[in-house]
């Protein structure tokens, strides 16, 4: 565990970002297990879709973001994005270094994914071209359960439709039929969402499933884990008074407003996070 500079961070921020509306999914999941925190929002909404970019370019845009979210005086900074949290958590750890805590979507997925033991298990694995590209999930697991077998298939229509608020509706139901009836997914017994946008059409997936899979949104356990390295770093804010989201945006988009809204309520305004200009 890292070791932070300032003991006196209780009462600080925590920072969450994404590409766009999906680690929205994840800060509302946050919100739901530490009430007691504030948290600072930041969507790359002028990068997206980030799965597509290289490792590069999701390199500079995600130490560019720590920074920006340090100077907001965060105690934790969340990755809540797959494709940035696969390519770019070396990099963004080594900016932070001592000053925050650093946590990503995959870890607690992985820890999640290395108990299950049985044999019969299929587990597919869907995310960007970026997360399912850099092979991230076979190679942490190809450590830790040998025998896990994996499923893991690119699905790049799925964040770019889910920004463009095409859920709930026959488009997307098309479109995510078209993914999941790909060879590489059939006899699946489990399936990780691991694009943080995803969580957004989990009800579609499960009706294409009929129920008969078991679909793991990481929200829940990555907020779980935020939790738990926050009090092994004497880090959980004891009171929720006076608490005031920030809810930062590269580019405004009307999707990003009524997402944040549907998740944090009406009295959401977005910001503009002037990182690039
Ligand atoms: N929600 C993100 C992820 O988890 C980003 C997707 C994208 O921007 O392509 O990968």
């Amino acid at each position: 565990m890292q070791v932070l500079l300032f003991f006196e961070m209780k009462n600080n921020p925590i920072g969450i970002f994404d590409s766009g509306i999906g680690g929205l999914t994840v800060a509302h999941a946050i919100q739901e297990k530490l009430p007691n925190e504030q948290l600072i929002y930041f969507g790359d909404t002028a990068h997206l879709p980030y799965g597509d970019k290289e490792p590069y370019s999701i390199k500079h845009y995600s130490t560019e973001i720590a920074k920006f979210l340090l100077e907001k005086k965060v105690k934790l900074i969340v990755i809540a994005c797959h494709t940035a949290s696969s390519v770019a958590f070396k990099e963004v750890s080594k900016v932070v270094g001592n000053r925050a805590l650093v946590l990503n979507v995959v870890d607690p997925v992985i820890a999640a994914l290395q108990k299950l033991r049985d044999p019969e298990h299929l587990v597919g694995i869907i995310g960007t071209k970026g997360t399912i590209g850099s092979n991230i999930y076979p190679h942490k697991l190809s450590k830790l359960n040998k025998s896990l077998k994996l499923a893991c298939l690119e699905t790049p229509l799925l964040c770019p439709m889910i920004e463009e608020g095409f859920i709930n509706d026959q488009i997307s139901q098309t479109v995510i039929n078209t993914y999941l009836s790909e060879k590489v997914l059939k006899n699946i017994t489990h399936m990780v969402l691991a694009c943080t946008h995803y969580p957004l059409i989990k009800a579609q997936i499960t009706h294409y499933y009929k129920g008969n899979i078991n679909i793991i949104d990481p929200s829940e356990v990555v907020a779980e884990t935020a939790k738990n390295l926050l009090k092994e770093a004497n880090l959980l804010r004891k009171e929720s008074s006076g608490l005031d989201h920030h809810f930062y945006v590269s580019d405004y988009t009307q999707s990003f407003e009524q997402s944040t809204r549907y998740f944090f309520g009406e009295k959401v305004t977005l910001e503009k996070g002037n990182i690039w200009s």
